[in-house]
């Protein structure tokens, strides 16, 4: 008897599969909470640190937690030799993606304690991942320009440490403030497509060093992480502010993708994308020609496709769309905005490991059969 069709939630689109208490979005109000606490509030007056504890401890940590925490960091930084060989040897022959993935991977090798399937011990494999991570960012930068890996200085914080060992450079305030905002604005974002691909490494009880590395190669796609890279690229193809309004319509009349625009589960303004939006537009009158310009290209280009696309269709910015040019006035170059991404995104990947971890079941979905049964096999000669 032919089995009757189900019904397919192509791209899993409005599936639940687990509950969680680490991260609500209201995407018709356009919220965001982490554990509870609003995303402007965290934006404009936490660390990336304390959101890291937060998403992992499920509170705000006392002073001298977080100082503890922030400590472990800190000792945290230096990659292991091997780690730093495999960066040097793959930066500026691949995608930088690839080269975090391979480095992220290595990282269990040199970890005495990669066996231990405890949660202490997972907790403390997170805040080496999410110290780690970083420093593999700033490596990687600074190998794909030719120069040598910087040493980490314990002295400094989580941000300030990564611009100063990326550009080579003691960071200015605002870069430090506004890149801090980004990382937390990008720590965490429930169940996404890089969290989820995680949570299936992760519930076959495999590891986290294997669980990162799965949301690191999920997090490489345009339709995800790396639509902030491909967002900037679009603002330097417009060139000029009154090249903008061409140069969209034409993209839209071709049935392309703006990419920075759009979301699955927003059908409003990205409530993140408005907090770095206004962190750009207070940069306008310190930041380079270059950054004023594509400004002026993204807020036209923003107005455009609110007025084609906001209200019919529910497309709205999202949180890459601005972030292009807040990245480039801190010194960071656009091969890097997917991996940042990523080694912010690691404390959300590990606090959704650890909270699946604590009542874990195998994810395994169905597919339907569309195919024959039953063919007859041929020998290859007589095929
Ligand atoms: N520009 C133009 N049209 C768009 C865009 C966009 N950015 N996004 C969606 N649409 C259109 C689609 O073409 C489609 O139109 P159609 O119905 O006429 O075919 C309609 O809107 C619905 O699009 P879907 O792809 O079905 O919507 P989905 O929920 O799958 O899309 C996605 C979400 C993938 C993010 C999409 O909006 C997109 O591709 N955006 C550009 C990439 C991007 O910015 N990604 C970052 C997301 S945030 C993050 O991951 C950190």
């Amino acid at each position: 008897m032919a089995e009757a069709k189900p019904n397919i939630n192509l791209g899993l689109e409005g599936v639940y599969f687990t509950e969680s208490s680490v991260c609500k979005i209201d995407g018709i109000a356009g919220r965001l909470w982490y554990r509870g606490y609003p995303i402007e509030e965290l934006a404009d007056q936490s660390t990336f640190e304390e959101v890291s504890y937060l998403l992992l401890y499920g509170r705000l940590p006392k002073r001298k937690e977080l100082d503890d925490f922030s400590s472990q960091l800190a000792e945290e930084r230096a990659l292991p030799e091997k780690t730093a060989r495999i960066i040097a040897d793959m930066s500026g022959k691949t995608d930088p993606m690839h080269v975090m993935a391979t480095a992220a991977s290595s990282l269990s090798a040199y970890d005495r304690e990669a066996d231990d399937t405890t949660r202490d011990a997972n907790l403390r494999k997170s805040v080496r991942l999410i110290s780690k991570l970083t420093s593999i960012v700033s490596s990687i930068g600074r190998y794909s320009a030719g120069m040598e890996a910087m040493q980490p200085d314990g002295n400094m914080g989580h941000i300030e440490n990564f611009l100063y060992t990326l550009t080579g450079r003691r960071p200015s305030a605002d870069a430090v403030s506004n890149t801090q905002a980004m990382f937390i604005l990008q720590a965490e974002h429930s169940s996404n497509a890089s969290t989820f691909s995680a949570l299936v490494t992760a519930s076959t009880l495999s590891d986290i060093y294997s669980a990162v590395t799965t949301g690191i190669n999920t997090l490489k796609g345009p339709l995800h992480g790396e639509a902030d890279e491909a967002a900037l690229r679009m603002l330097r193809a417009i060139g000029t502010p009154d090249n903008t309004e061409r140069y969209i319509e034409e993209a839209l009349a071709g049935k392309q993708r703006i990419m920075g625009f759009g979301h699955r589960i927003y059908k409003t303004y990205d409530p993140r994308a408005r907090i770095i939006k206004r962190r750009l537009e207070a940069l306008q009158g310190s930041a380079s020609e270059e950054i004023g310009r594509l400004t002026q290209i993204a807020l036209r280009a923003e107005k455009l496709m609110i007025d084609r696309l906001g209200q019919s269709h529910g497309i709205w910015p999202n949180i890459d769309f601005f972030a292009g040019p807040v990245y480039l006035s801190a010194g960071i170059p656009v091969e890097l905005f997917t991996p940042i991404f990523a080694a912010s995104r690691v404390s959300g990947w590990c606090a959704h490991i650890l909270e699946y971890w604590q009542n874990n079941r195998l994810i395994r979905p169905l597919d339907y059969y569309t195919g024959t049964l039953d063919l007859k096999y041929v020998p290859i000669d007589a095929r």
